[in-house]
């Protein structure tokens, strides 16, 4: 989502809009203004849509003021409406937030037993309410604010109004970004820098659990215990274009590094650490029904689809229940055998793809459960299916899928052992240990992107090769195909993946000196058979390219050419492998001189057939 917030000598209105406009990349399902009326009290216009509806309704209702703030929304608790649209309100309060807040369930049992009724679906509205019910208990609005920001667990960036202080402007943020903008004219409050760049270059950027409170003379940044600190502006040179992209020169490349962000975002909602138990509200799947289903349909397009082939490893291994994997295209068309002892379970990022629309429209007509893995809140397929999990991706804009795909796998590893714990598959100690796997494994995908120059320099040497090849084999399989995948896209360049066994039934006669070969290696039951295959391309010339977990191997070839994948556990090995396939073709599409993030004959979301 976006956020921006406003105090100073101007009209508020025209600098929320221009912000709001700025970061409707950010998220664009609904949006919101409130502000500070000449009466000192609050008015709030806000509606489902993109802004362009909001524009239309502030026709009608024109906001006066010089104190506001803006939201444009994108879904992740309560489908798009014009009652989960932001600024929420309660009493003399109004917020604009991004992020999730992890206990907002609590929260809102205990603020609903003192008497506090809820309008929206929202975990946001938990945080308004909490102010007030602070505020109530005769606490100043600082000693409010502080005392309701302490008890959020997740993550935030909040920004307040309040009419009985109708001159000040409150923010605060954790795990979640937020600036403040200081101007000639003002001070402003934005989730990112584009929001404010037209008015002023001197930012600060705030930390986690910073709180900051503005007026028309300055400002005062505090931590969460009240302890004020010492802040320094930055003066920013990037132009708008950048900005929009956060210093990234693509979306591309900003969405491959967002991705521990949002792995952390896609499970922390679901994961309760203290018990070390996965659960999934939405997904409406109980044991009951858990233990009769006899057989799994995956099926998505595209990189999705990718996905759902390494969830076939992950349910097959972890839950002992027959995996299909198809395409949407195919599925649809070919009358699958489904009944009611059937589980078909889609995979989209955008939920709009039509294949895959047209596909759970086939399972429910045949009366298979049916269930959705997206990323994209109250989509056509969110909407349609029987229960759904969401991946916490945020907006995609890159056309070529790099986060949403590692979201989606960490959501299908995640349901895997929900499922298992459910049936009993699973013992207490496995599940403990494999949670911790993905517990670290944020920290492990920042020490790959963090390794990028490797990858740079390899995307040098074969910028002009015309084919690539990539092997793999049991789970990271899919992960070849999904790195030949992401080449093709963006560089135009031919690539292949292949199961490395299957090299010798046709691929083994592409081998020459030119052909790079990008070999995937886990160190476990399939390690040496990898290696036989990599023996068979060095034989022919080939060049070896290899991403080997733990520590380099001299019988891979020149040690150069391999890059260390940190080990984790066979179900998340996916996802580090992935990153640095994604990095090498974004370096050689960018080499190239390709429209990385908008390359030429593809669409982010297919919606016709
Ligand atoms: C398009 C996009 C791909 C995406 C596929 C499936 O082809 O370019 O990046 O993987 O659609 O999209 P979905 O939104 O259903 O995951």
């Amino acid at each position: 989502c976006g956020i921006i917030g406003y105090i100073g000598e101007k009209d508020g209105l025209p600098i929320l809009l221009e912000g709001l406009k700025r970061l409707e990349y950010r998220g664009y399902d609904s949006a919101g203004i409130a502000t500070i009326n000449h009466h000192g009290r609050i008015d709030v216009v806000r509606c489902r849509g993109k802004l362009k509806s909001l524009e239309e309704r502030l026709v009608s209702m024109p906001l006066t003021g010089t104190v506001g703030i803006g939201h444009t929304r994108w879904a992740t608790h309560g489908k798009p409406s014009d009652e989960n649209a932001h600024p929420h309100r309660s009493g003399p309060f109004v917020v604009v937030h991004n992020g999730i807040v992890e206990n907002f369930a609590v929260l809102r049992d205990r603020l609903t037993d003192e008497g506090f009724r809820f309008d929206s679906e929202t975990d946001t509205e938990v945080i308004v309410k909490l102010l007030e019910s602070e505020r109530r208990k005769g606490k100043s609005y600082r000693e409010a604010v502080l005392d309701t920001l302490r008890q959020l667990r997740g993550s935030y960036a909040v920004v307040f109004l309040n009419e009985e202080e109708p001159e000040t402007l409150v923010a605060a943020r954790k795990e979640s970004p937020l600036i403040l903008g200081l101007g000639e004219d003002g001070t402003y409050v934005a989730s990112d820098v584009p929001a404010i760049l037209s008015h002023t270059r001197r930012v600060v950027f705030l930390d986690d659990e910073d709180v900051v409170f503005i007026d028309r003379s300055g400002f005062r940044v505090e931590d969460l215990h009240g302890h004020v600190k010492e802040v320094h502006a930055k003066t920013i040179d990037w132009n708008p274009v950048m900005a929009e992209k956060a210093g990234y020169k693509h979306f591309m490349l900003k969405e491959i590094y967002e991705q521990p962000r949002a792995i952390v975002d896609t499970f922390r909602s679901v994961l309760d650490l203290s018990a070390f138990e996965v659960f999934f509200p939405e997904a409406h799947l109980d044991r009951e029904l858990l233990s009769k289903i006899d057989r799994v349909f995956l099926v998505a397009c595209g990189t999705s689809f990718h996905a759902a082939l390494v969830g076939k490893y992950m349910l097959e291994k972890l839950c002992r229940v027959p995996v299909e994997v198809d395409l949407a295209s195919e599925f649809r068309y070919r009358d699958p055998i489904l009944d009611e002892r059937c589980l078909l379970l889609v995979i989209s990022q955008s939920g709009e793809t039509a294949d895959t629309r047209a596909a759970l429209v086939e399972g429910v007509q045949k009366g298979a459960h049916c269930r959705a893995i997206v990323n994209v809140l109250g989509s056509s397929l969110a909407r349609m299916a029987q229960g759904v999990i969401y991946t916490h991706a945020g907006p995609e804009i890159g056309v070529a899928s790099t986060k949403a795909f590692t979201t989606q796998l960490v959501a299908l590893f995640l349901l895997s052992i929900y499922w298992a714990t459910k049936i009993g598959t699973i013992s207490s100690e496995s599940r403990r240990e494999a949670l911790q796997h993905l517990l670290e494994l944020p920290r492990k995908m920042d020490e790959l992107l963090n390794d990028g120059g490797v990858i740079q320099h390899w995307a040098k040497r074969y910028v002009h090769v015309t084919d690539f090849l990539y092997l793999a084999r049991g789970i990271l399989f899919p992960i070849a195909l999904e790195g030949a995948l992401k080449l093709k896209e963006i560089s135009y360049i031919h690539a292949e993946g292949y199961a490395a066994g299957e090299m010798k039934h046709g691929p083994i006669a592409l081998i020459d000196e030119n052909m790079p070969v990008v070999v995937l290696l886990r160190k476990g039951e399939l390690y040496e058979k990898m290696i036989s295959n990599v023996q068979e391309v060095l034989a022919r010339d080939g060049q070896i390219l290899a991403l080997v977990e733990g520590a380099k191997d001299p019988k891979i070839g020149p040690l150069e050419l391999q890059l260390e994948i940190p080990e984790t556990c066979e179900w998340l090995a996916p996802v580090l492998f992935v990153v640095p396939l994604q990095l090498l073709a974004y370096h050689i599409a960018v080499m190239r001189g390709t429209d990385v993030d908008q390359p030429r004959n593809l669409a982010k979301s297919v919606t016709v057939e």
